[in-house]
C-alpha cells in the first residue's frame, strides 16, 4: 500500500518518466520473470526498479548478491529501495548510462537484462540513449524483456519501439496479456544468442 502511494506519487510528480499510475502487479512480475536463471556470471540487470514490484520477485531467483544489479534514476524511490532490499545491488543512476554503472560495478556479465521504462512516454533522446546501451549488452549475449501496456500497444510510439528492436534482434517472443494489471499488459522478449 505504502509502495503504491509512493508510486502514484512519483508519477503525479513525473508522469512522463514514471509512465505507470500503479507498480507491476505480481502476475506480471512473474510473466517479467519467466525463465530467468540468474547467477553470478550470468546476471540480471533491471532498469527502471521504481518501488520494487518485479525486484520483490527477482530477490526470490537471485542466489546472491553478485546476481543482480538494479538502477534507478528516482532518489526518493532508491532511498526506500535502499531500506527494503539493502541486500541486492541497487544503484540511483540513469539508465542510459547502465553499460558504464555495470563496467563500474564489477559484476558479472548481463544475461538478463528486464526492462521496466516507460518508453513510449519517455524523450526520444532518453529512449534513443537507452536503446544503444541495451545495444551494448545485447552484443555481448544476452535477452531483453520490456512490457508494453495493452492501450498504448498499436500507438505509434509503442509500434516504433517494436520495430526497432525486430530489425536489430529479431522477432520477439510476445507472452499471453497479462490482465491483472494496471493497466492489462503484455511481455515482449528478444534474444541475442
Ligand atoms: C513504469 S515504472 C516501472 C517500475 C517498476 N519496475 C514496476 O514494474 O512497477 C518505470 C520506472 O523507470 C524509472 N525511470 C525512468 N527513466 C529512467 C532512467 N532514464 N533511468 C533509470 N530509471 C528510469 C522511473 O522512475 C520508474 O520508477
Amino acid at each position: 500500500m505504502k509502495e503504491n502511494l509512493q508510486f502514484l506519487q512519483a508519477f503525479l510528480k513525473n508522469p512522463l518518466k514514471v509512465g505507470a499510475v500503479a507498480p507491476s502487479s505480481p502476475e506480471l512480475a512473474a510473466e517479467m520473470l519467466v525463465g530467468i536463471k540468474p547467477d553470478e556470471n550470468n546476471i540480471v540487470l533491471e532498469l527502471g526498479v521504481g518501488t520494487g514490484a518485479i525486484t520483490k520477485y527477482l530477490q526470490q531467483i537471485i542466489p546472491n548478491r553478485e546476481s543482480y544489479l538494479g538502477i534507478e534514476l528516482d532518489t526518493e524511490m532508491v532511498k526506500t529501495l535502499g531500506q527494503k532490499y539493502a541486500e541486492l545491488n541497487i544503484v540511483c543512476g540513469n539508465a542510459a548510462e547502465s553499460y558504464r554503472i555495470h563496467q563500474e560495478s564489477g559484476l558479472g556479465k548481463v544475461r538478463y537484462l528486464v526492462c521496466c521504462l516507460p518508453f513510449v512516454s519517455l524523450p526520444k533522446e532518453v529512449s534513443e540513449s537507452v536503446l544503444l546501451e541495451i545495444e551494448k549488452f545485447m552484443d555481448e549475449g544476452c535477452e531483453l524483456r520490456i512490457f508494453q501496456y495493452a492501450h498504448g500497444y498499436y500507438l505509434p510510439p509503442a509500434i516504433k519501439l517494436r520495430e526497432f528492436l525486430r530489425n536489430r534482434y529479431g522477432k520477439s517472443k510476445r507472452s499471453p496479456l497479462v490482465l491483472k494489471n494496471v493497466p492489462p499488459a503484455f511481455t515482449l522478449t528478444w534474444s541475442s544468442i
